[in-house]
């Protein structure tokens, strides 16, 4: 609850809902790993697509709250659930990463490489986020979203995807040391450079441009209007940000889906939750156009039509 980080650093319950729009986030125990957010996740997706753990050819996560640095928290995962005939691999394009993987394995799938691929977003953010900074702790939450992507009927499934990055505004949100450039070693001064550092409202404003250019140019390409779009699902890292973009693309309110209040920002886990609590909700149609739309540090983004 916001209350319990007013206890913590110099913030309100009312300065985070108005700015944010988030009034809870989930946090992971300490014994919960990130590779165990995504199993729950990926057994949740096998289930609804009636996909058997055999059938799974290709495994991607994406992450930027890796179990390990080596190996892949994917090939935990595919330990886990079991994968006997999965390529097991991680993406890093943090908020993107779920739009980035359904790309990658919408691609394989298209060009007759496999048939059937896991993609996951999942994220333990309370592991890497500065508990003592109010500007990030206030924002992340902990959580993992998948989903079984493989052949559609004629007509239906991915139309179109685009993805984008400018690597010049990498450290407009990043984490400092931990890599190769900045170890973490015995010399180490903690200073809350090895967690998450954001220019918040720098970030702000190019989200707001490029997720609104990348929606544009993933509609086109579908061959439809913005009118033509049934559901967004767009990232869920500001209220703000998702009212600017959806009033730039004139999309009414009522075709937005938002669950920000309940989780606050889950990175690359935002999208896959949300696609999945708004069609749980009955929101999704067979045949609705469903626009994603993502954004996060890189800085890379992306967005994609899929006709449900
Ligand atoms: N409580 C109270 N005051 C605060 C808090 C807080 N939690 N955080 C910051 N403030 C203060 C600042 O110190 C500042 O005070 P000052 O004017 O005295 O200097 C004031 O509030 C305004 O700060 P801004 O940073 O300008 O506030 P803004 O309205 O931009 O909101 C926010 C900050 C919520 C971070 C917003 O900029 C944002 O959402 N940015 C984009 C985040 C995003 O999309 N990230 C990408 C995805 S994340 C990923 O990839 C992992």
């Amino acid at each position: 609850m916001n209350a319990d980080l007013a206890k913590r650093v110099e913030t309100s319950d009312e300065w985070i809902t108005v700015r944010t729009g988030i009034r809870e986030r989930r946090i992971a125990d300490d014994t919960t790993t990130t590779s165990d957010l995504c199993l729950g996740a990926c057994v949740g997706a096998l289930e609804m697509a009636d996909v058997e753990p055999r059938d799974i050819e290709m495994l991607i996560v994406a992450t930027v709250t890796p179990d390990y640095p080596l190996p892949s928290t994917a090939c935990a995962v595919q330990e886990k659930l079991e994968l006997p005939n999965a390529v097991a691999y991680d993406i890093v394009a943090a908020c993107t990463g779920f739009i980035a993987g359904l790309t990658l394995a919408r691609g394989q799938v298209e060009a007759g490489l496999i048939d059937r691929a896991l993609v996951v977003g999942g994220e333990k953010l309370s592991s890497i986020v500065n508990w003592d900074d109010r500007s990030t702790c206030v924002l992340f939450g902990d959580a993992a979203g998948a989903a079984v992507v493989q052949a559609a009927d004629d007509g239906y499934g991915v139309k179109s995807s685009v993805l984008k990055s400018n690597g010049q505004l990498r450290e407009l949100l990043w984490i400092p040391a931990g890599g190769t450039v900045n170890p973490v070693d015995k010399n180490f001064p903690f200073d809350g450079s090895d967690k998450i550092v954001m220019a918040g409202s720098e970030v702000f404003k190019v989200a707001v441009r490029e997720m609104c250019n990348a929606s544009l140019e993933a509609i086109e390409r579908a061959g439809l209007e913005p009118a033509d779009i049934d559901l967004v699902v767009p990232h869920q890292a500001n209220i703000r940000i998702i009212e600017a973009l959806t009033k730039r693309l004139g999309i009414e309110r009522e075709k937005v889906f938002v669950n920000i209040e309940k989780y606050g920002n889950t990175s690359a886990a935002s999208v896959p939750v949300a696609l999945d609590e708004a069609n749980r909700s009955g929101m999704i149609k067979p045949g609705d156009n469903v626009l994603m739309v993502a954004f996060g540090g890189g800085l890379v983004w992306g967005a994609t039509v899929v006709s449900w």
